[in-house]
């Protein structure tokens, strides 16, 4: 009998890594899925299987982290070796706007589950993995960051996810559960959510590459941020899993990247020169420089006569709506203890993970341009 898994959050960017790792594994992997008014399932839908097959290796059940009824019965009905806590209202701007249901799910939901494992006396049976984050350096007290620095969360996102972590503490200690905080720095992929700001200009430079945008707004340039890929960091999650003792550990590159930086390296990836220029909400990125070979091959030709229209125009903004109540303006983690104890090491280099996601968005926009013509001209057709 192989292991069993179950990951809150799996329809996420890391639950979606994590159930295709295990799966591949040998593992029987539950997962807990909200309801929504529409499918929600994209990103494991080449994992589905129909519940009419025998011995499936993903069951999804409906549930959610401010339910403790739900949790506690599908945690008792699914008997799980290793619980993967990754559900999380995770955008810290968006906390601000919804700062009572980010602690409710994001704090509370973890005292739910370490709660149920513990009511459901499987204290000695299931290991707990929290997803913690390097939002709570926040106004950072040393650099680099590691799990001895203090805490300064300066979100309630990140509030909420500093009780999440010392509960997780709390209830190893207390009760002797095998329960570990992963202090994850900012992790990215194909997969990532359209409104965090690696993803967000991904998608915005190609759409701008392929004509069918002209410019994007963003929030605060300046910030800078360790960026690894979410496939190396699902491997740390499972490691620490796999410890005889459980702990908490930072899991980042050690390396930092401003917003900016991160912009130019994604118009370089398909071969545009971007320079930017003034200061403030009046900065701007302007194209200066078209890499035609480039271009041609991770772009297309077709859309390079258009865009040689475009050189020395603004392709890039800022708008402060974007800017955050409070910020996190620097984050550098120190991956030591993670190296040394899990023997983790990221593959993926920043420029790595730019060419991925870039790759993963040109060809992704491409089809909803081609989609949009198309049905466009059908309505001409039938007109
Ligand atoms: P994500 O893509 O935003 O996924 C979050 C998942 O949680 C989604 O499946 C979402 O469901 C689910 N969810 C949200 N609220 C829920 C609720 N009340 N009950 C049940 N499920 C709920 O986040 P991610 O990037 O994969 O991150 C995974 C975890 O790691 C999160 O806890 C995040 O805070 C934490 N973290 C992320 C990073 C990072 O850089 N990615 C770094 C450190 C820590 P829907 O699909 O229905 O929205
Ligand atoms: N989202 C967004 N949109 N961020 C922008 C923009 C923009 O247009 N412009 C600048 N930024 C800046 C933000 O102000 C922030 O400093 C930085 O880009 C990164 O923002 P996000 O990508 O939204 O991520 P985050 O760092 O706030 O939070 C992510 O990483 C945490 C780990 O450090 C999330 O995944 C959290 O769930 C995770 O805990």
């Amino acid at each position: 009998m192989g292991k069993v898994a179950l990951i809150t959050g799996i329809t996420g960017q890391d639950g979606a890594y994590l159930a295709e790792y295990l799966i591949k594994k040998g593992y029987t992997v539950h997962g807990i899925k909200r309801h929504s008014s529409m499918f929600n399932t994209d990103r494991i839908d080449h994992l589905y299987q129909d519940p009419h097959i025998e011995n499936r290796n993903l069951i999804l059940h409906y549930g959610d982290l401010t339910d403790s009824m739900n949790l506690t019965h599908i945690i008792g009905e699914t008997q799980p070796d290793e619980i993967y806590n990754l559900a999380a209202m995770s955008h810290v701007k968006v906390s601000f706007d919804t700062p009572e249901y980010t602690a409710n799910a994001d704090g509370i939901g973890v005292l739910r589950i370490l709660e149920a494992v513990r009511l459901l006396n499987l204290t000695s049976k299931t290991r707990i993995y929290q997803a913690s984050t390097s939002e709570l350096y926040g106004l950072v007290q040393e650099v680099p960051q590691k799990e001895t620095t203090p805490f300064y969360p300066r979100s309630p996102y990140a509030v909420a996810k500093l009780y999440g972590y010392w509960i997780t503490v709390n209830y190893r200690e207390a009760y002797g559960m095998h329960a570990s905080n992963g202090i994850l720095f900012n992790h990215e992929s194909p997969l990532r959510g359209e409104t965090f700001v690696t993803r967000k200009v991904t998608r915005a430079v190609s759409r701008i590459a392929l004509g069918m945008q002209q410019k994007v707004y963003m929030g605060n340039l300046s910030a800078q941020r360790d960026w690894g890929h979410a496939k190396d960091y699902i491997r740390a999650m499972y490691a620490i899993l796999q410890q005889d003792e459980p702990s908490d550990y930072v899991i980042a590159t050690g390396i930092t990247t401003t917003i900016r930086d991160f912009v130019k390296m994604s118009f370089s990836e398909i071969g545009l020169q971007v320079d930017f220029k003034g200061e403030g909400v009046n900065e701007v990125a302007v194209i200066n420089f078209i890499d035609e070979n480039v271009f041609i091959e991770k772009v297309g030709e077709t859309y390079l006569e258009s865009l040689q229209k475009r050189i020395g125009q603004e392709v890039v903004g800022v708008d402060p709506a974007y800017f955050r109540p409070t910020e996190v303006e620097l984050l550098i983690g120190d991956p030591t203890k993670a190296r040394e104890r899990l023997g983790w090491i990221p593959k993926y280099s920043l420029e790595a993970l730019v060419e991925d996601m870039m790759a993963s968005d040109v060809k992704e926009m491409k089809k909803e341009s081609y989609l949009k013509e198309g049905g466009y001209k059908i309505l001409n057709y039938f007109e």
